[in-house]
């Protein structure tokens, strides 16, 4: 079901025209459904019934502590990768000892926050993090919960930025290495092994790299076991791929079906750590055309939104739907480049679409609730956009647009 449906000639979010929206809080925003990310969750979580499992949702997917609230109240766990990151899952009513700690640079500190505040899990990336970690909980007399990220070696056919499961990327430890690291860990006084962890890569739209992945990873907990280490979870990361245009990722179930059924009743607790497949489809930007600029070559619609806002397209030709939020119009219909106002020629929001257009329409970019706020920048002095939570009929303003004062916030001026 899709919670973002035209009624009326008007597209609307839940039971709100975005035409409303737009006129409430200005252009561009960031417009999300709260029943559209409850629902993405609730398909988890039900496929996995009959499992004893944790759903981490990815913050950095989407960290509006509204966001993180809503998935709170559901019971969800979280995947942080930054001190920051648990922060606000802990000002958003997040349960500490249901949070994940990922990433390859955690520092001394960050170490201690997550430490103080009893995290689940840290998810080590390497064996010189796991020397310090075991440092920091020695200095604080603490134990701390680790799974090591092991890195399977397997290619998840996904853009080379987002892919992170291969020998050649910098994250987790290598699959040859895995068994000595944990027989260290197993050797240091201050960590306590509970789990192992591995995440191969975003935007994954098959099953069959999950499923080489995880087919490794328990050959390396069988190996544990007969060193007595026992694990208690499996961690298979996040990447689960969405559609933007017209993939057809596997749904939740079925992707939960293969993780269990390779699973084969082992009586571990299967984490995930999903993030775009939560967010991404429950959230849009909408924004207004300024200009249509047709030269002998080229059609270009210069909207309000642009790549920092939105930076996607720019980074990963990521391709995000764009269409009319009116459907109703006497324009021609032609091809356009969607443009922003940034001073870059990668400055564009989507390529080559047919639409009909003319200045002051309302356009929707369609799948931007997963790393569209979370990666955006002051870039151009353009401040950062507002954020607004549709609820059945109402709109819930979650972030204001920033203000001029914001963007110099915390600058000075050299003394005289
Ligand atoms: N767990 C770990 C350790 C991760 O690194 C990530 C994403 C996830 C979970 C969540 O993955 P997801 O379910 O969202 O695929 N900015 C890029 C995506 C970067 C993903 C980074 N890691 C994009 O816009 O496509």
């Amino acid at each position: 079901m899709s919670f973002f449906a035209i009624n009326d000639g008007v597209l609307h979010a839940e039971s709100v025209a975005l035409t409303s929206v737009a006129e409430h809080f200005g252009t561009p925003a960031y417009v999300y459904s709260r029943a559209a990310i409850e629902s993405s969750w609730q398909q988890f979580d039900s496929a996995l019934k009959n499992q004893s499992h944790l759903i981490c949702y990815a913050v950095k997917a989407n960290s509006n502590i509204a966001v993180l609230n809503i998935l709170a109240r559901l019971g969800s766990g979280f995947d942080i990768v930054s001190a920051g990151e648990l922060h606000r899952v802990l000002e958003a009513g997040g349960d500490p000892a249901k949070v994940v700690f990922s990433g390859v640079g955690k520092t001394v500190s960050e170490m201690q926050f997550a430490l103080e505040k009893n995290i689940k899990c840290f998810n080590v990336e390497s064996a010189n993090e796991l020397t310090r970690l075991n440092a920091v909980a020695a200095e604080m007399n603490r134990q701390a919960p680790v799974s090591l990220r092991v890195n399977p070696d397997v290619d998840a056919n996904t853009h080379p930025y987002i892919s992170t499961g291969l020998k050649e990327n910098k994250f987790g430890i290598a699959f040859e290495s895995a068994k000595d690291v944990y027989l260290q860990a197993a050797a240091m006084e201050h960590i306590n092994i509970v789990g192992v962890d591995c995440h191969i890569g975003s935007q994954i739209t098959e099953l069959s790299p999950f499923r080489d992945a995880l087919e490794r990873v328990l050959i390396l907990v069988d190996e544990l076991a007969e060193e007595n280490i026992h694990l208690t979870h499996l961690d298979i990361g996040g990447g689960l791929g969405i559609n933007y245009q017209g993939e057809t990722p596997p749904s939740a179930e079925d992707y939960a079906g293969a993780i269990m059924e390779s699973l084969k009743g082992r009586e571990m607790e299967l984490i995930m750590e999903p993030g775009r497949s939560i967010v991404g489809n429950a959230g849009v930007l909408i924004t207004t055309v300024e200009y249509l600029n047709e030269t002998p070559y080229h059609n270009f619609a210069v909207v309000d939104a642009a790549m920092n806002d939105l930076i996607r397209p720019s980074l990963y030709s990521g391709w995000h739907d764009i269409t009319r939020i009116f459907s109703d119009t006497d324009a021609a219909e032609k091809e356009y480049d969607v443009v922003g106002p940034v001073c870059e020629t990668g400055d564009f929001l989507g390529k080559n679409r047919t639409l009909k257009l003319a200045q002051g329409d309302l356009l929707a970019i369609h799948s931007a609730g997963a790393y569209g706020f979370t990666m955006a920048s002051n870039y151009n002095s353009r401040p950062r956009i507002p954020e607004i939570m549709v609820d059945g009929a109402i709109m819930h303003e979650i972030r204001k647009r920033e203000s001029w004062g914001d963007l110099i916030n915390g600058e000075s001026l050299l003394p005289d």
